[in-house]
């Protein structure tokens, strides 16, 4: 199971991160595997209702137009399971106050209040504080063993198992403690700028920019001065990363005896936009014709919320009954 954040439009990153490992995933037959747009966590972060429905309709279209098998997985939207929300509660009174104190994005948040001499609580909402307890809910909701995150997850998973074990301790065993998959292409891709490629540095390369965005886009990536006769080192080279991350092995070996030789920036990059284009113009179509019916979206979303409560629905009437909230006998 994994959730996909719903802030901002997908990015190169995103996609080798996650998408195309998980879309790979979702077709395996012997795995049963959960997949959902966690939008009431976007919610912490983002204040503009018509930014909040676009990006889940974004980020929706993205996942299915690289073929995320949503016969075989299931797909939905976080907010279409209200069981989720009501197992945050029940387990946000197991949750100690001191463990969501030492959560990364909270201290980080306090940090620079303090660093800016503010007030060490300005602008930090409940929402903010608790969204460890809320991605605990969306886990153990469907028992979920495996978790692939990236690394600055990690601690949320530590987290859910902390919460899992202390509800598990008191009631007896409803949740499954599950496990953190660090995602194997622990390579992380660069940026325009040649720092980490994220939407936090504002240096990244949507998945879905048009053709000649795309080619503006990869002009853009920083190189140095070297001549272009010049032999080039694949070290540390923004560009040969991208272009390793999506070629074959022999196109990587390949363009590996051109920087030897001596191959021009320029054809670099004109390279690097042919294998890109090439990759991403099939599914950048079927994007593009999947945000034109929003409706079917809504409709395979509707699908997967269905399949989805039949599961979340018996975990929380159990979860009900165990802690006492039940009919008077
Ligand atoms: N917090 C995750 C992120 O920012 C998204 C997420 C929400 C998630 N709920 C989850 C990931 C449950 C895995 C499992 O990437």
């Amino acid at each position: 199971m994994t959730g996909i954040s719903t802030t901002g439009i997908p990015h190169l990153g995103n996609y080798l991160g996650a998408i195309k490992p998980a879309v790979a995933h979702s077709h395996n037959k012997s795995n049963e595997s959960f997949y959902f747009l966690a939008d009431y966590h976007a919610l912490v972060k983002c204040r503009d209702p018509q930014l909040l429905e676009q990006s889940v309709c974004e980020v929706a279209a993205t996942w299915l137009a690289f073929g995320l098998d949503t016969n075989h997985a299931i797909f939905y939207r976080q907010s279409d399971i209200p069981e989720i929300t009501e197992l945050s509660w029940i387990l946000s009174c197991f949750t100690a106050k001191g463990l969501m104190n030492r959560a990364h994005a909270y201290k980080a948040s306090v940090d620079a209040n303090i660093n800016e001499q503010e007030d060490a609580d300005r602008a930090i909402t409940m929402g903010l504080y608790s969204y460890p307890v809320l991605m605990s809910a969306d886990i153990l909701m469907f028992n979920a063993s495996r978790v692939p995150v990236g690394a600055d997850q990690v601690q949320h998973i530590e987290m859910t198992r902390d919460i899992a074990q202390r509800f598990n301790h008191q009631y007896g065993e409803h949740f499954v403690l599950p496990e953190a998959e660090l995602s194997t292409t622990n390579k992380v891709l660069s940026g325009l700028d040649g720092r980490k490629m994220s939407k936090s540095y504002d240096n990244t390369i949507a998945l879905f920019c048009s053709s000649a965005q795309l080619r503006k886009l990869i002009m853009k990536i920083k190189t140095d001065s070297s001549a272009p006769e010049e032999p080039k080192s694949t070290e540390d080279c923004a560009l040969f990363e991208l272009y390793s991350a999506f070629a074959t092995p022999d196109q990587t070996q390949c363009m590996m005896s051109q920087y030897r030789a001596g191959i021009s920036w320029g054809a670099v990059k004109e390279d690097l936009f042919v294998l890109l284009d090439g990759i991403l113009s099939e599914p950048r179509a079927h994007y593009e014709a999947l945000m034109r019916k929003p409706n079917h979206i809504e409709q395979v979303l509707t699908k997967g919320a269905v399949r989805a409560r039949e599961y979340s629905s018996e975990l929380l009437a159990r979860v009900r009954q165990s802690v006492g909230i039940r009919p008077i006998a």
